[in-house]
């Protein structure tokens, strides 16, 4: 890679007719047939009208940057960078919402064809991870499309005519497990392999299960309730975190989860509970299309936790081949056996207290959907009244299911508050209606046991 042209690129120094089309071979696009000058002023134009996309939807204060455009052509021009990725602070519980994905994704994914591929293909083929792929993968990136469906960095999906595959860098500690003890259960699961290149760099690759996953018409079946129970037991059971939507796919009907990344996790119920409060586990997610009307609400938490409760007889069923399991893909699968025991053994006890933490953080939950479009109508009427922490929950809430995420575990209730009392004020909001709010919390809460 010649760094020079590359420097000169990003410093918007002229760059001569001849090192025009040398720029271009750095990511594989070469030929007379191509008008390098006009595909140089159109990547400059498309990079700056990024920029400009993406700056609308940061918040620096909050540590969630957007790009310069140095970085954009750093990724386009240098096989070396995977994938192009948020500029975040991390573990801050800073969140990001689909339009900032959907941006990140567009800039990667609505590149001119030729360029996209070529650029994708050459980054591709520099990781190395094609030369270690298993038996019966077949990755021919000449014959496939190559799309960008990360979410706040780069994970390639590979589109072949016959196979078609996901590729993510990094290692993941339990998803392999996960996926073999799917297939013990006989619960629908993919195709995955953990590779490792010769330079000792760690990747996933999965079987690509293409769009539409999970919307809000699928969710109504019997067989998606029945599915999410089961996840959501086997969640508990296995204290899996992390569970949010964006984490499953659904392949026709059925469900399973693609990145399993917490697994045996102490105390795992106090995330699940922060999860279920922002709309973000099985429960809530299903639980979303029923919250204005009560019975349908009953109805549906009864057959949810029917489904539940058999998740516990069928790992008592499962116990030696998970036990099998666990010795060959743990160092410590006694240890691992011995947290799952220590709930699928005492049935009662665990159903009791799990059915406790959801009845709350429905409860929760329920305010907070209540809350969201207050939150919209007032920026959308009025964006001066929007602070770095009211436009990060505007952009955070507009998936489908979530209402304030780590509103408490970040003590940022008082979010909520100011958001009553300027919709009281401004008369979007009444006392009767929020009196209406209170009277419906109470009946979820005797009616949910
Ligand atoms: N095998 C797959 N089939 C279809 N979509 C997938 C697959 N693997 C990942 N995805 C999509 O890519 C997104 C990001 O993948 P994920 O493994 O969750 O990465 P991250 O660690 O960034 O959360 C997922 O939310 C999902 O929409
Ligand atoms: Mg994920």
């Amino acid at each position: 890679m010649n760094r020079d042209l590359l420097a000169k690129f990003v410093s918007k120094e002229p760059l001569s007719e001849a090192q025009l089309p040398a720029l271009f071979a750095q990511i594989g696009l070469t030929g007379s047939e191509w008008d390098y000058l006009a595909l140089y002023e159109q990547i400059r134009a498309y990079c700056e009208a990024f920029v400009s996309r993406f700056d609308a939807l940061s918040i620096p204060e909050l540590g969630f940057h957007g790009f310069r455009c140095e970085e954009l052509y750093r990724f386009l021009f240098d096989d070396r960078q995977f994938g192009l990725n948020f500029n975040k602070k991390t573990g801050a519980g800073v969140l990001y919402g689909p339009a900032h994905t959907q941006a990140r994704r567009d800039f990667v994914n609505q590149l001119p064809d030729p360029i996209r591929l070529a650029c994708l293909r050459r980054k591709l083929l520099l990781t190395e991870v094609l030369d270690v792929c298993p038996d019966g993968v077949h990755i021919d990136l000449d014959q496939m499309d190559i799309v960008d469906i990360g979410m706040g960095h780069g994970i390639y999906a590979l589109i072949g005519q016959d196979q078609s595959w996901v590729l993510k860098s990094g290692q993941s500690e339990h998803q392999a497990f996960f996926m073999a003890l799917l297939d013990v259960l006989g619960w629908p699961s993919c195709l995955y392999y953990d590779l490792v290149t010769p330079k000792g760099q760690l990747w996933q690759l999965s079987a690509y299960s293409p769009p539409p996953h999970l919307h809000t018409e699928r969710l109504k079946g019997p067989q998606m309730c029945r599915q999410l129970a089961y996840h959501a037991a086997l969640g508990d059971l296995f204290g899996r975190g992390d569970r949010h939507f964006d984490n499953y796919v659904c392949r026709d009907q059925d469900l399973f989860p693609v990145d399993v990344s917490i697994l045996f996790w102490p105390n795992n119920n106090e995330w699940v509970s922060r999860y279920t409060s922002g709309g973000l586990s099985e429960l809530a997610i299903l639980m979303t299309a029923y919250l204005g009307d009560m019975n349908a609400l009953s109805t549906c938490w009864e057959m949810f936790f029917d489904h539940y409760e058999s998740v516990f007889e069928l790992l008592r069923e499962k116990q030696s081949e998970i036990k099998a399991l666990l010795g060959k893909y743990y160092r410590d699968p006694e240890q691992k056996m011995d947290f799952i025991l220590s709930q699928i053994n005492h049935q009662k006890e665990t159903l009791m207290l799990q059915k406790e933490m959801y009845r709350r953080s429905l409860i929760s939950y329920k305010e907070r959907v209540f809350m969201k479009p207050f939150l919209w109508s007032l920026l959308d009427r009025d964006p001066s009244l929007g602070t770095p922490l009211r436009w990060m929950y505007y952009f955070a809430n507009q998936t489908e299911w979530t209402a304030f995420f780590l509103l408490d575990y970040h003590h940022r209730r008082f979010v909520l508050d100011e958001i009553k009392a300027l919709a009281l004020a401004k008369g979007v909001l009444t006392d009767g209606d929020w009196d209406r709010l209170q009277y419906d919390m109470d009946v979820m809460s005797t009616q949910l046991s």
